[in-house]
């Protein structure tokens, strides 16, 4: 018997660790966020699913990571840094793993940690040789890091996320983070008021 897609992606089977509910939530989170964020830019329908395919997989990898260097409190040393970022290329290679892998969502996935000033990993790419998806997703993964409750630390509100995502404008792609201050201003009215 065949397996459903989010099945293979590890959706709605038992977690066996804290940390992979909270990683899948967050892809979620990030998918959502990506699926709305791309719709307002002005996406095509076509672009929109794709970079939300590569954003609800995006941090998989996390799940093939050593959760005690996840959750450690504090600074992580060199080598526990190292590993962490491993984590793109589990998540890409989990997507590989998927039937009819897509090219552009693979590298939206791989990318996904590329900073718009050269700074990120895992090849310090700058500007626009960083994949749009990847720049999309960098964003609202940024954004849902900051303002989502983890084990480890309280959410911050949405004036608090904002303030430390200008303090780092350099990890962003500086048209799209101007046009994502307005999104979220749009977004948090809508959820506020449904
Ligand atoms: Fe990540």
């Amino acid at each position: 018997m065949g397996h459903s897609l989010r099945e293979r992606m590890g959706y709605g089977v038992p977690y066996k660790k804290a940390i992979d509910s909270e990683v899948i939530q967050h892809c979620f989170n990030v998918g959502e966020y990506t699926k709305s964020f791309a719709k307002y830019i002005g996406f095509s329908n076509c672009e929109v699913e794709l970079f939300k395919l590569a954003a609800i997989q995006h941090d998989l990898g996390k799940m093939d990571c050593d959760p005690k260097i996840l959750l450690k409190p504090g600074l992580l040393n060199k080598k526990e840094r190292k590993h962490v970022n491993e984590h793109v290329i589990h998540s890409f290679n989990r997507a590989v793993d998927l039937e009819q892998p897509c090219f552009s969502v693979l590298e939206s996935i791989f990318f996904h940690h590329e900073n718009y000033d050269g700074t990120g990993y895992p090849y310090k790419l700058k500007g626009s040789e960083i994949p749009i998806g990847a720049r999309i997703i960098r964003i609202c993964d940024y954004y849902d890091a900051l303002t989502t409750d983890r084990s480890y630390k309280k959410a911050m509100t949405t004036s608090e996320a904002l303030k430390i995502m200008k303090d780092n404008e350099n990890c962003f792609d500086p048209e799209l983070i101007k046009i994502f201050y307005n999104y979220i201003s749009l977004y948090n009215l809508e959820n506020e008021s449904a």
